[in-house]
């Protein structure tokens, strides 16, 4: 009989047996399916597991150190942190087109780990969380026709490495059952989808580290307030843009010019159509009146109504 357990056994003693004493190589990224076959894999084979983590500076507010205090203190995994924010928008400075963003930090990302990987010596193996329906949809996936989506999980073709992938007939919700049944705190068994480009999609056109800090304490206040209000686990996606649009407001007597954030939620099963989110009007205002009063640099906030089709979940 098949059960969650049953299945954890079965494929740790099966990477156990395979893996033997080689070393096994790990990209992660914090969501949800390489952090579960991360601590399914470390569960079977401890120390011959490393993990890196590229840090390209787009992520979420503390969610490098977060990430970093779970996989290496309570998870006692051998965990590389690569700080590389600097690179990246290094990189991206003067690059205001989507796609040549996503390009951009999709190289920079496999060259990062290239380097770090070639620091370790020897590798045998590759851990990636590939689900069934990536299986079964791959090369007939329309979106990534629409926008090329370089997950950031995904590595060079031209690495030799045998792949690990001990999800490859499993679906979403069965990995989240892993992830708890292994322990995983629910904020990551949980998470949203994020994009692998990170904020970089979410600052419209060029990214500068003032935007990306406008955008980084919006998106968190509204986080903080969908999980206030308990929504967190009926919308699909949750999160702040800026558009780099100055609007005209005022302040005391003063006026301002300043920029406009929109907020962004949506319901979805599989983010390949989408509705916008109804929340709440009084939790819309709760965000709108924190974005405003705590982010500085910010005079306006508009909540987008479009679904998916004809908009796209993220703005760019
Ligand atoms: P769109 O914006 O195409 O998004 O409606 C559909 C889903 O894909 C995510 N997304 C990305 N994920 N790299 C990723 O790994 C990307 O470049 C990228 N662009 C969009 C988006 O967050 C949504 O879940």
């Amino acid at each position: 009989n098949w059960t969650m357990e049953n299945y954890i056994e079965e494929e740790v003693a099966s990477i156990r047996q395979l893996v033997g004493n080689k070393k096994v190589l790990c990209a992660l990224s914090g969501g949800v399916d390489s952090s579960v076959a991360a601590v399914l894999v470390h569960k079977a084979i401890g120390d011959n597991l490393t993990c890196i983590f590229v840090d390209h500076g787009l992520l979420r507010k503390n969610e490098g150190d977060w990430v970093e205090d779970m996989f290496k203190n309570k998870f006692k995994i051998n965990f590389i942190r690569v700080n590389a924010s600097l690179r990246f928008i290094g990189k991206l400075s003067g690059v205001a087109d989507p796609e040549k963003k996503r390009k951009i930090i999709g190289e920079e990302f496999i060259r990062l780990f290239e380097e770090e990987a070639n620091k370790l010596g020897e590798i045998d193996y590759l851990v990636q969380g590939t689900l069934y329906p990536d299986i079964i949809e791959s090369g007939t996936d329309t979106a990534s026709v629409i926008k090329s989506h370089h997950n950031v999980g995904g590595l060079p073709e031209d690495m030799e490495f045998q792949l690990i992938e001990p999800f490859k007939y499993l679906f979403k919700d069965e990995v989240r059952e892993v992830g708890t049944e292994l322990g995983l705190p629910e904020e990551i068994v949980w998470r949203q989808p994020f994009p692998g480009p990170g904020l970089a999609v979410r600052v419209l056109g060029e990214i500068t580290e003032e935007k990306l800090t406008i955008v980084r304490e919006a998106d968190a206040i509204v986080r903080d307030e969908i999980k206030r209000a308990g929504l967190d686990r009926g919308i699909w996606q949750y999160f702040a843009v800026l558009p780099g649009i100055m609007t005209v407001g005022v302040m005391g007597d003063e006026r301002t010019y300043a920029h406009t954030v929109a907020i962004r939620a949506i319901t979805s099963s599989d983010a390949m159509t989408a509705d916008w989110a109804r929340i709440p009007y009084d939790v819309l205002e709760r965000m709108s009146r924190r974005i405003v009063n705590e982010v500085e640099g910010v005079n306006r906030i508009v909540y987008d109504i479009t679904s998916k089709p004809p908009a796209t979940v993220e703005w760019e």
